[in-house]
């Protein structure tokens, strides 16, 4: 969906028949999720809704609280790390239509997603919102997915603008990054938002960058999104981003949302009419502002025409979200072909572990869902196998009960006492004398805004639950046919407003582990979660291990669907999994999460791109994913195209040479190895999913463009090739290359 010229006449039009009071209407929440509508020149209200698995459910206007209705159930897909664990763009356009086509069904007109964030450590609460460590997978990914959603009539709301990476003290993390480092690995995918996708609105972060708040951040919203990118969209804050009118009102930062229902006083309502009246901010600041979201509803046939009617909770819906599920498990490791189970054989099978018996889509933060249904571990299990295998579970470790969840949370966790609080917002002008604003009365803080998870209290009541769950699954995982455990993090831990405090297994996992291992080395082993975790300690020791993140409401029919071979998996890993949290570079060189002030000293070495380069043994690698049949790669072609002087065509024949049909991620990295400036090991610049029959060979193609071989140069100012020979690698992931060309541009 692209801006037309006919949406900015309609805007300007319009603009000039508003008042002050109507235009400043427009910029602002009227309610928690929409806009003001201004009826007598037939503008409606804007509605939004988060988020990025599912249109969240319908929230009260002006308090925290659910409506409670039994409407705004809806189609639950897997998280935006399944999604990208794909590598299949068509899965990611299908769920973009699928997220656009229930959004506008439930009467929305922006929808706020994805989160395309870049995980730079794996600790970050909300990593499972968020895509991939490299910046090519996750731009290539999210672009299909906004157009999905852009068809329906709804704006994708990217977010969360820029390098939002921490929970803790997320309202007053400054991040300070070099130049290089942003073009290189922070920004790609928002560019690519902009510029390939059209994306019709940018939510701009709670943090600062370099010493100023994302939403008052005239470099990142006015020459990098505005004129660098030609950004022609609207920009919302993120709720509560906005901290004062005159700052973020003449910089490039467009619709303020907020937490509290003091509608009036928000800082572009009232406030910003006093500061317009008063000389200090100008009109066509405001004139801005209201025309890009003219421009923007224009776009979306909100200002007359037709428009498309959505619809949610089809069965297609339903398809694609497991469709997508089906795609993203990933298997880590497979001896002795442990995996598939076979049904046939199976009569008894123990399932161990709570994380198989228990549904995600209620939590995590604002992305959480009112999910139609959602089939567990244990359900799909339960359901393929049928009458004739006996099918016992066992909870094997203790999660214990926690304080109910505070409805409230969002308001509570982002308002802050003392000037920092409602107080700021009545009166804009106390205590501000910085962009951080002054730390509260008395200089404490209230650090409700982000913390990192307490670590965990073992009580003797808990420790004796424990033991008891522990010596129950041991006793009986040698006595089944197979044992399937199922393990890893909830959102307990992968949850918006809270990183973790390290990798390791929460509710003693491990010990069960290798208890359950030792009694039954057979168990195979299912870690579900939305970011790492330390597996060192039984890695080496388990057969089989499956990966999971919360993959929507079908992801247990899809996982049993893997376990049990009616479907060969293909998801390959986006991230690393480090062996632990301080192999990383985020914490090994730069700071994460410890104080306001985060330095990514580590630069562009993130992720893969830090761990090949120092050769940094990891769990797993970026990339890494087996398949239930073997891939052979031979014929590597490089040749350099003349049309545009550094464009290359790449290409390469992949045979299925197993007993059954898959699909492989053929996966292209470029290396500069004459490099004059230092350059990662290599960086994926290429990607292809295919499809084999067993036996079967395909022709694989990749074009480069020349900005594959680029790397941003402080001093020039831009991105450059540097002549000279570069190697093209073919693999299955970061560290199976099986194939190496060369190519040189002059
Ligand atoms: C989150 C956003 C979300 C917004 C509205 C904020 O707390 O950071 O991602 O879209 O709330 O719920």
């Amino acid at each position: 969906m692209k801006i037309t010229q006919k949406d900015r006449e309609k805007a300007e039009c319009l603009l000039k028949e508003l008042t002050l009071k109507e235009k400043l209407n427009i910029i602002h929440g009227t309610g928690l999720f929409h806009t003001g509508a201004v009826e007598r020149l037939g503008i409606p209200a804007v509605y939004m809704s988060d988020g990025p698995m599912g249109v969240r459910k319908e929230m009260k206007d002006d308090a925290w609280e659910a409506c409670g209705n039994t409407e705004d159930y809806v189609t639950y897909l897997p998280c935006n790390s399944a999604i990208a664990s794909t590598w299949n763009r068509e899965l990611a356009y299908a769920c973009g239509q699928e997220l656009g086509e229930e959004a506008r069904g439930r009467g929305k007109d922006v929808i706020l997603a994805p989160g395309i964030n870049i995980k730079r450590s794996p600790l970050g609460g909300r990593n499972f919102e968020y895509m991939s460590e490299d910046p090519y997978l996750t731009a290539q990914q999210c672009v299909p997915l906004i157009q999905g959603i852009q068809e329906n009539d709804v704006a994708a709301c990217v977010k969360h603008y820029a390098l939002n990476h921490q929970e803790y003290r997320r309202l007053w993390v400054n991040v300070e990054v070099s130049e290089r480092a942003l073009r290189e690995i922070y920004l790609p995918a928002f560019e690519a938002a902009v510029k390939q996708a059209n994306v019709l609105s940018v939510m701009g972060g709670y943090n600062l960058f370099r010493g100023v708040r994302c939403c008052e951040n005239g470099y990142l919203l006015d020459e990098i999104l505005r004129k660098e990118w030609g950004f022609e969209g609207v920009t919302i804050s993120d709720w509560g981003g906005i901290l004062r009118t005159k700052e973020s009102a003449q910089v490039g930062m467009d619709v303020e949302m907020s937490i509290y229902n003091n509608f009036d006083e928000y800082f572009f309502a009232n406030p910003l009419e006093e500061a317009v009246e008063r000389g200090e901010i100008a009109m066509e600041k405001v004139d801005e502002k209201v025309r890009r979201m003219l421009t923007v509803m224009s776009a979306l046939h909100m200002l007359g025409g037709e428009r498309k009617s959505g619809c949610y909770n089809t069965a297609a819906h339903r398809d694609v979200a497991l469709q997508t599920a089906r795609e993203s498990v990933i298997l880590l490791k497979n001896e002795e072909q442990r995996l598939p189970i076979s049904k046939e054989k199976t009569k008894k099978l123990l399932v161990i572990g709570q994380n198989a018996d228990r549904v995600y889509s209620n939590g995590g933060g604002s992305s959480e869902i009112k999910a139609l249904y959602e089939i567990s571990p244990l359900a799909g299990l339960k359901a393929l196998l049928g009458g004739n295998t006996k099918v016992d579970y066992v909870r094997g470790y203790y999660v214990p009960e926690l304080a109910s969840q505070d409805e409230k949370w969002q308001e509570s966790s982002l308002k802050e006492t003392g000037v920092l609080g409602e107080e700021t917002h009545k009166n804009p002008a106390s205590g501000m004398d910085d962009g951080r604003l002054a730390m509260g009365v008395n200089g404490q803080v209230d650090l409700r805004d982000g913390q990192v998870a307490e670590p965990e209290i073992l009580t003797e009541e808990i420790r004796q639950k424990r033991f008891e769950l522990l010596q129950e699954a041991v006793q009986m995982a040698a006595t089944y046919d197979e044992v399937i455990f199922v393990g890893g993090l909830d959102h307990n831990y992968d949850v918006e407003n809270q990183d973790r405090r390290d990798m390791k297994l929460p509710y003693g996992q491990e010990e069960v582990i290798e208890a359950v291992l030792a009694a039954n080395p057979n168990t195979v082993l299912v870690m579900m979660a939305g970011s790492p975790v330390e597996m060192g300690s039984f890695k080496d020791k388990a057969k089989a291990i499956v990966w999971q993140w919360y993959a929507g409401m079908e992801g247990g029919t899809a996982l049993a669907e893997v376990l049990l071979g009616d479907i060969n998996p293909s998801g390959k890993l986006p991230e690393t999994i480090p062996f632990t949290h301080t192999d990383c570079s985020a914490h090994c060189i730069g700071t994460f999460g410890d104080k306001d002030e985060t330095e990514y000293k580590e630069g562009i070495y993130v992720g893969y791109r830090y761990y090949d380069t120092k050769q940094v043994p990891v769990a797993f690698c970026f990339g890494h994913g087996l398949s239930y049949t073997e891939f052979a790669y031979r014929d590597i072609q490089a040749v350099p195209m003349e049309k545009d002087g550094a464009g290359v065509k790449v290409s390469c024949l992949v045979k299925n040479t197993g007993m059954r049909d898959g699909k492989e991620v053929v996966q292209l990295y470029v290396a500069a190895p004459n490099s004059a400036v230092d350059r990662p090991a290599k960086e994926l610049k290429g990607y292809e999913k295919v499809w084999l029959q067993a036996g079967e060979e395909k022709l694989v193609e990749f074009e480069l463009g020349k900005e594959a071989f680029s790397y941003y140069d402080e001093n020039r100012k831009c991105f450059y090739v540097q002549p000279g020979e570069y190697q093209i690698m073919l693999g299955a992931s970061a560290m199976d290359i099986r194939l190496v060309g060369s190519v040189k541009l002059r």
